[in-house]
């Protein structure tokens, strides 16, 4: 054991049980999650419950088992979506064959299934049933299909089953799905020591003093890279532009709603960051004038001025290497993703750049989900599916922190030759 608290300190896990005769093995993971620090949750389906009893795993987390999609908690809330919004991670042990179906279809009639499609925490399964229903293609392709949503997949293991047959489909051991969730946590501390520096959501130009021009940019990735950083335990400053989510606690948040104040706030915080991720949408362009009074209905047309605004990112590309950070852009395109992201990243002096497609069926513009490639100088670099923001996050500070070590341990030169002042 180590001495410190493990990565499942204080986090808050739900499990949820589905009713299959390894449903007693539940209560070991909870147990061991518990040992681990974890503060734990379960929901049930209606069959679990027939399997194991509710009292057993509400007297071992000492908290109410959630086993009805239509219960309210002791303050009137829908239970299941508080839980939702308050999970770090949800484990799905056992997953029936019925279950992985109905996650894969969107079909949420019961707590448990409620809970894993209302949260955007991480969900990892272990589903259990008999060797032919988890080689059936229907079962295979659910499982495919959780795999794209970004579910982990403890594959169960071959050995005796309830039938009395030996075959593939037994739960993984408790233990092992317990590694898997720890895994989920534990690369906290690989930014401990830097300071980060991520902008987000949109600018607002203002027209007159009620108006502006403003994006749809609505701060969900910026804030998911912010929170992930803190989380793997860098100093993070946010740099918010207009936001539709609240800032993560525990970073620094600097105001900055236009193109100008933005700009002002990222080259004082530049020269003392470690990594910058300009992951705002920064308008191109911003009234010549702001009118002093609310602009009138006259019955003419009305001519507004545009003129250009820094390009903010590119301005740190261009500082000296001593007090340049790495630098990552966001390359949000409507066509030619590869061709563009390539062009930016070059004109704008980056490191890396990570690219969007917008305007198409998917709009990654204020969803939770996002679908990215990341591009250095030779090329992209990632395979990614579609993927909730936060595990993009993750992702991206995998590929991030990887890349950086790399560029200031190679006798101080960055990925496109340049000194760095941490060598
Ligand atoms: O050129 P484009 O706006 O597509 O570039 C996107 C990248 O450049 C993003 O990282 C964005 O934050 C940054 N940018 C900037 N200043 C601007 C416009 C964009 O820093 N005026």
């Amino acid at each position: 054991m180590s001495d410190g608290p493990g990565p499942l300190a204080g986090r808050r896990v739900v499990v949820g049980v589905s009713g299959s005769i390894a449903a007693y093995k539940a209560v070991s993971l909870v147990r061991l999650l518990q040992d681990r620090g974890a503060v734990v949750d379960v929901a049930m389906t209606r069959a679990a419950t027939r399997f194991v009893g509710p009292l057993t795993f509400a007297s071992l987390t000492h908290r109410p088992v959630l086993d009805d999609v239509f219960e309210l908690d002791a303050d009137q809330q829908i239970a299941h979506v508080e839980l939702a919004e308050a999970a770090d991670a949800i484990v799905l042990a056992p997953a029936t064959a019925n279950l992985l179906g109905e996650l894969a279809a969107g079909l949420v009639g019961d707590a448990v299934t409620a809970i894993a499609c209302a949260s955007r925490a991480p969900v990892i399964v272990a589903p259990a049933m008999d060797a032919g229903m988890w080689t059936h293609p229907a079962t295979q392709r659910n499982v495919a299909t959780l795999r794209e949503f970004g579910y982990l997949v403890v594959e169960p293991e071959v050995g005796e089953l309830a039938s009395g047959l030996t075959g593939i489909g037994r739960l993984a051991e408790p233990s092992a799905v317990l590694e898997a969730v720890e895994r989920l946590f534990e690369r906290g501390g690989d930014l401990e020591g830097l300071h980060v520096v991520v902008s987000a959501g949109g600018t607002r130009e203002p027209l007159d003093p009620v108006r502006f021009i403003g994006n749809r940019s609505s701060g969900k990735m910026g804030a998911a890279l912010a929170e992930t950083a803190r989380d793997r335990g860098a100093a993070v400053t946010m740099i918010a532009g207009a936001m539709g989510v609240t800032p993560p606690r525990g970073v620094t948040v600097v105001d900055a709603t236009t193109a100008q104040t933005m700009r002002e706030a990222v080259m004082r915080a530049a020269p003392n960051a470690d990594i910058l991720v300009m992951a705002a949408a920064v308008a191109d362009f911003a009234p010549a004038r702001a009118s002093q009074r609310k602009i009138k209905r006259s019955g003419e047309n009305l001519q507004i001025e545009l003129v250009p605004n820094p390009d903010i990112v590119a301005e740190v590309g261009e500082m000296p290497d001593d007090i340049r950070p790495f630098l990552i852009g966001f390359a949000a395109e409507s066509q030619d993703l590869e061709v563009n992201a390539a062009a930016k990243l070059r004109d704008k002096g980056l490191d890396l750049i990570v690219g969007n497609v917008v305007g198409g069926p998917f709009d990654a513009i204020g969803s939770d989900e996002n679908k990215v490639t990341v591009f250095g100088a030779e090329g992209s670099l990632t395979d990614w599916p579609m993927l909730p923001k936060r595990q993009v996050a993750e992702r991206l500070w995998d590929l991030i922190g990887d890349r950086y070590r790399t560029a200031r341990n190679t006798d101080g030169s960055a990925p496109g030759g340049r000194r760095r002042r941490r060598s």
